[in-house]
């Protein structure tokens, strides 16, 4: 049983300050982290950690970045064979985190921009038990089409993550079994951008898009909408230091969960109580649960207590 992530790999350089600077300001941070990030490989590492034989689809660049993130997977137990290495810069992510716990982003995508379709196709093709296939907005988009396209046609279920938001083109989104976007991307999903989210927006954008929908809503847990009926999910109660990656961490730990038997409520259960674990530290991949955690909070979800 493999699950494959066609995604990002990044550098993450997070600062921590307690007030973020306006335009043209400077303050004085609190702390600093040099990790590795990127939405696709967080999804891959906690796949892992859960115990999944997990490939990256990924390209990196010629740098020193791109080295120490293949060093990284290797000691993270995810697969490398699909990841390819190109001429130029790997992706890499300034992030800004105040004293909430709130971040702001920029992705320079460097090498991931530089995935090719012929590269996801002919990896993807090669996976023989390839269970389900992990997508998000950080690499070419036709690039995630046309990986999306092979999943289906080997009868693997595809996890489509919209972030960061862009609107998903029609021969993507016949390719998705699950969305999950979180509160922003919801609203750009939404055909009238509504918002706050209540149960009838969600039923509603689940109704449009024509998809199993999963959308993250942080301190609140998750909403599902399956065949048609919502799903509330409450996330466990956490004092957040640092939210950077606690979607990405849900959406691999939710994809875990549906290829392991679980339905995808007790799915959504165990990605709750993996990000909101995640929050309480600082860092990206780094905050995620370990190897024994993630067994715990299995075991806790599947005993239903
Ligand atoms: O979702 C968090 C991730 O977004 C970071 O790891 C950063 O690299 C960007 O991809």
């Amino acid at each position: 049983m493999a699950i494959a992530v066609v995604g990002s790999t990044n550098i993450d350089m997070v600062a921590y300050a307690k007030v973020l600077p306006e335009s043209g300001e400077t303050v004085k941070g609190e702390d600093f982290i040099l990790g590795f990030g990127g939405k696709g490989a967080n999804q891959a590492v906690i796949t892992a950690r859960f115990g999944v034989n997990v490939y990256m689809v990924n390209s990196i660049g010629d740098d020193v970045f791109g080295e120490t993130t293949l060093s990284n997977f290797a000691k993270e137990n995810v697969n490398t064979q699909y990841v390819s290495r190109v001429s130029g810069p790997s992706g890499v992510a300034p992030i800004w985190v105040d004293g909430e716990g709130n971040n702001r982003i920029i992705v320079v995508p460097g090498a991931n921009g530089k995935m090719t379709s012929e590269q996801v196709e002919a990896a993807l093709n090669s996976i023989e038990d390839l269970e389900a296939v992990i997508g998000q907005f950080e690499i070419p988009t036709q690039v995630t089409a046309a990986a999306f396209k092979v999943a289906k046609a080997k009868g693997a279920l595809t996890i489509f993550n919209p972030a960061p938001f862009e609107p998903i083109p029609d021969n993507l989104l016949q390719n998705c079994d699950w969305i999950i976007p979180n509160e922003s991307e919801f609203a750009g999903l939404h055909p009238t951008g509504k918002k706050p989210i209540g149960d009838s927006e969600i039923l509603e954008l689940a109704s449009y898009l024509k998809v199993n929908l999963c959308v993250t809503l942080g301190a609140s847990g998750a909403a599902l909408v399956i065949d048609g009926k919502l799903h509330r999910v409450a996330a466990p109660i956490a004092k957040a230091v640092d939210t950077t990656g606690a979607g990405d961490c849900f959406v691999g730990t939710f994809t875990f969960g549906l290829i392991s038997g679980l339905n995808p409520i007790q799915a959504a259960e165990l990605g709750t109580k993996a990000a909101s674990l995640s929050v309480t530290r600082l860092g990206t991949m780094a905050s995620y649960p370990n190897t024994t955690e993630a067994q715990e909070m299995l075991n806790i979800v599947m005993s239903g207590s």
